[in-house]
């Protein structure tokens, strides 16, 4: 199977971390967000481990939570020690509503506004990503409006492609994010960060895009962002405390999909950094990384239930489910492949090849193409595997579909999550 925590029982249904998901699929209802909570602490403490090990002991891993949002994945990010990066205020608050500690919170992107920056400043979030040179002048006002210094770190645009598609592609010089080295406006907003009262510049922010399966783009990154650093202390005597690198590991969504070992390659980019840091007698910086998918994609599965298969003889066949764009909009916007498999009969033969299409009124909604499975049969569940990424994060109600509900499963026990939404709840802010 794609992953190890997927089998395949006895009884002929796929089990995700010793869980039946037909089962669960029962109990629960469809659609159904599977996710593997041991699972996702292993990542955590790997990513831990790892950065303690290989870059410095107060290096920390910061959990994107942009991939996944909601209380219980912030409880358990924060009994496993993770930080947390937040960018809106309402990530913010689920994530303080969930018990994290503001201190643990780096708050990012590109367009926050006056309120967005006042309410992470009054829940005394531990950290800035500041995009702009006008946000800038926003914290640093309120900061000392409130009579406190606000740390903060610049996002640079170091120049990188990291060679994934486009979409998710945020390091280049033309990104909406940050400040680029190569045009000159990163030394700007340094020049311009330290001026300002009320304000502590921490250091730099860099991510450079998605679904990386090597290291060579974070030591590339690296290189650009340590030039970049080396040059202002050489310039201005400025000695950054904080190298943020941010998120973009890789994780295998098909059999295409090549593996990747999460503490090799960090063990590479840090014997990259150290490298570096010795050879230009720059004192090696605190990094700070911020995986998302790669916590927390392959602990999810998302169980549909099958209510039509047809066959358009000389052309192509469908299986329709009752779920789609609406929970996974991922192929919809992307294109991004995913493997199916029959839950009920995981073991019979993935002979047919069929598009499997959500309910929703539109075409497009499609969970995927040309994908191989044993032939579903009205009734029967379908499994789409490593969901547990920008799934329910980017689910949306279209059409009026409520969302489905999120079940953890730890040490082989279920619970729920998230409760499906009612259409009360749905309708709740309409007047
Ligand atoms: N840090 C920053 C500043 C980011 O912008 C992102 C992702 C991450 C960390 C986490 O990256 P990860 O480790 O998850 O690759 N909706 C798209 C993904 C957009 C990612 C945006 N930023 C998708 O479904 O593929």
């Amino acid at each position: 199977m794609l992953h190890d925590n997927l089998s395949v029982g006895e009884n002929g249904h796929l089990y995700l971390c010793g869980a039946d998901t037909v089962t669960l699929a029962e109990k629960y209802g469809t659609p159904l967000y599977l996710l593997d909570e041991d699972r996702i602490r292993e990542k955590c403490r790997t990513y831990h481990r790892a950065m303690k090990a290989y870059f410095t002991p107060d290096s920390r891993p910061l959990y994107a939570s942009k991939a996944l949002s909601f209380r219980g994945i912030y409880r358990i990010a924060r009994e496993e020690g993770m930080a947390v990066d937040v960018v809106s205020p309402g990530e913010l608050y689920t994530a303080l509503s969930a018990g994290m500690d503001a201190a643990d919170i780096c708050f990012h992107g590109n367009a926050k506004t006056e309120a967005d920056i006042r309410y992470a400043i009054d829940a005394g979030v531990g950290l800035f990503a500041a995009d702009s040179t006008v946000e800038l002048d926003r914290i640093s006002a309120y900061a000392v409006q409130r009579g406190i210094t606000q740390r903060v770190l610049l996002r640079i645009t170091p120049g990188i492609d990291p060679h994934t598609f486009d979409a998710v592609n945020t390091g280049k010089v033309d990104s909406k994010f940050g400040s680029a080295i190569v045009t000159g406006q990163a030394e700007e907003i340094f020049c311009y960060a330290r001026a300002l009262p009320g304000v502590e510049l921490c250091g730099f922010h860099c991510h450079i895009g998605s679904q990386i399966f090597d290291e060579k783009p974070f030591c590339d990154a690296a290189d650009m962002m340590l030039t970049f650093m080396i040059a202002l202390r050489d310039t201005y005597g400025y000695t950054a405390e904080i190298l943020n690198l941010g998120g973009g590991i890789g994780v295998r969504y098909t059999e295409e999909d090549p593996y990747i070992d999460i503490d090799r390659t960090l063990e590479l980019v840090g014997a990259h950094l150290h490298a570096v840091c010795e050879e230009t007698h720059y004192p090696m910086p605190k990094i700070l990384m911020e995986p998302g998918r790669s916590l927390v994609a392959d602990a999810g599965v998302t169980v549909y239930e099958v209510q039509n298969v047809k066959t358009i003889d000389g052309y192509k066949s469908y299986a329709a489910i009752d779920g789609g764009m609406t929970d996974n909009p991922r192929y919809a916007l992307y294109r991004s492949r995913y493997t199916v498999v029959n839950a009920s009969r995981a073991s019979a033969p993935a002979d047919f090849v069929c598009t499997v299409a959500g309910r929703c009124c539109e075409s497009g909604d499609l969970i995927g193409e040309d994908i191989a499975l044993a032939r579903p049969a009205c009734g029967e569940y379908l499994a789409v595997l490593v969901t547990g990424a920008y799934n329910y994060a980017m689910s949306s109600n279209y059409n009026c579909i409520a969302k489905p509900p999120i079940v953890l499963i730890a040490g082989g026990v279920d619970r729920l999550a998230v409760r499906r939404e009612t259409f009360e709840e749905m309708t709740a802010c309409q007047l």
